[in-house]
């Protein structure tokens, strides 16, 4: 029988796939005859007194199924490894002692975090820092390097696409062009595969620039056609060449991605004189249950932590490349964010049905 004891956290925007992962680290760590407990809130678990649940095959039980997170998670807090509009933060010194004395006194032999590139820059921090860290990669969005797949990623398009079956129908009713907004801050992942799927006209992501009067054209030229709608689909982070993503201030003070679709939606409207309204899918992406890849992924991901724990295989990160799940250095997953490339097959298959990606350089 094996004594152990693991501590598990899941850090940053929640993302469907996260119990699965729970539920999967749990499953796999009882069948050894190690324990696990569960930080509430992520990072900020470790600096309170109690912030913890010890979980068992019984009381997580069901929850392989549920979207969200059943410890809590947190994008702010002390632990802030990267804010948004791009910029970087460490971890302070005493919150990293703070934690590091947690683990010590709850007597943890690894600490397995769960989260996405700003929580891999922070378990990057506190493995240098002397921690017994293992990453998992999660996030919706698919940016994060070093893993071909992110779960959540998979349930994020599923809803796109919904989103974007049920568009079609009222576009075409009603003759009007639609865009749909979804999330991706840099990388166009979601736009992308929901926009084939969905069979969008056109696509627009961050990592193309678009041209407005290109995008007007190619709506011209479909009406011209005989086509009485049409269906774009608007990464959160796309931007105009020479031009910068929309951007505004919330009430905290912080820059928060936003507007584009409304302000092609206005301009749209204004250059083609065809009707043109705009839904911005937000936060219903991450919602609800994973799908089953979703599901498979982070029960792959979460054994295979708690192997890499076992065999002390510390500030690496569990990855999946060409169908095999394994272990990469956390160091290879923070430096930069996986964005598509131009010559993406995905792109290329867009392409071949006449989708539009708002660039005449392409
Ligand atoms: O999980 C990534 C992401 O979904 C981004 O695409 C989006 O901009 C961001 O999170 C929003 O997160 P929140 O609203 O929780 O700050």
């Amino acid at each position: 029988m094996i004594q152990q004891r693991f501590g598990v956290l899941t850090s940053g925007g929640d993302c469907p796939g996260l119990n699965a992962v729970l539920y999967s680290i749990v499953g796999a760590a009882e069948k050894l005859g190690a324990e696990v407990l569960g930080f509430h809130d992520g990072f900020e678990g470790l600096l309170l007194p109690d912030s913890f649940t010890k979980l068992t095959a019984a009381n997580t039980s069901g929850i392989l199924k549920t979207g969200g997170t059943i410890l809590g998670t947190t994008s702010r807090g002390h632990f802030c490894g990267k804010v948004t509009h791009g910029r970087k933060t460490e971890v302070p010194a005493p919150f990293v002692q703070q934690a590091s004395q947690t683990c010590r006194d709850l007597g943890l032999d690894a600490l397995i975090a769960i989260g996405g590139d700003g929580s891999m820059t922070i378990a990057l921090q506190l493995y240098q820092a002397g921690f017994p860290i293992i990453g998992v990669p999660k996030t919706i969005d698919n940016d994060l390097e070093a893993t071909s797949m992110t779960f959540g990623f998979d349930s994020a398009v599923a809803c796109a696409t919904d989103a974007l079956d049920r568009l079609h129908t009222t576009a075409a009713s009603h003759k009007r062009i639609i865009l749909l907004q979804v999330m991706g801050r840099h990388a166009g992942w979601i736009a992308l595969w929901s926009g084939l799927a969905g069979g969008a006209d056109i696509i627009l992501i961050p990592e193309i620039p678009f041209e407005l009067e290109k995008i007007v054209d190619e709506i011209q030229r479909r009406t011209s056609q005989g086509n009485k709608s049409t269906m774009i689909v608007v990464a959160e982070g796309a931007k105009p060449m020479n031009g910068k993503e929309s951007y505004k201030v919330n009430t905290r003070g912080e820059w928060q991605l936003g507007g584009i679709g409304e302000m092609l939606c206005q301009k749209i409207e204004k250059k083609t004189g065809q009707e043109t309204r705009l839904c911005v899918l937000g936060h219903l992406q991450r919602g609800g249950a994973p799908t089953t890849l979703d599901r498979i992924l982070g029960i792959r991901f979460g054994v295979k932590a708690v192997e890499l724990a076992l065999e002390k295989k510390f500030g690496t990160m569990v990855s999946y490349q060409d169908g095999i799940i394994r272990d990469v250095p956390l160091a290879h997953a923070v430096h930069r964010l996986k964005c598509v490339p131009p010559d993406d097959q995905i792109i290329e298959a867009a392409k071949g049905i006449g989708i539009f990606f708002g660039s005449s350089s392409l």
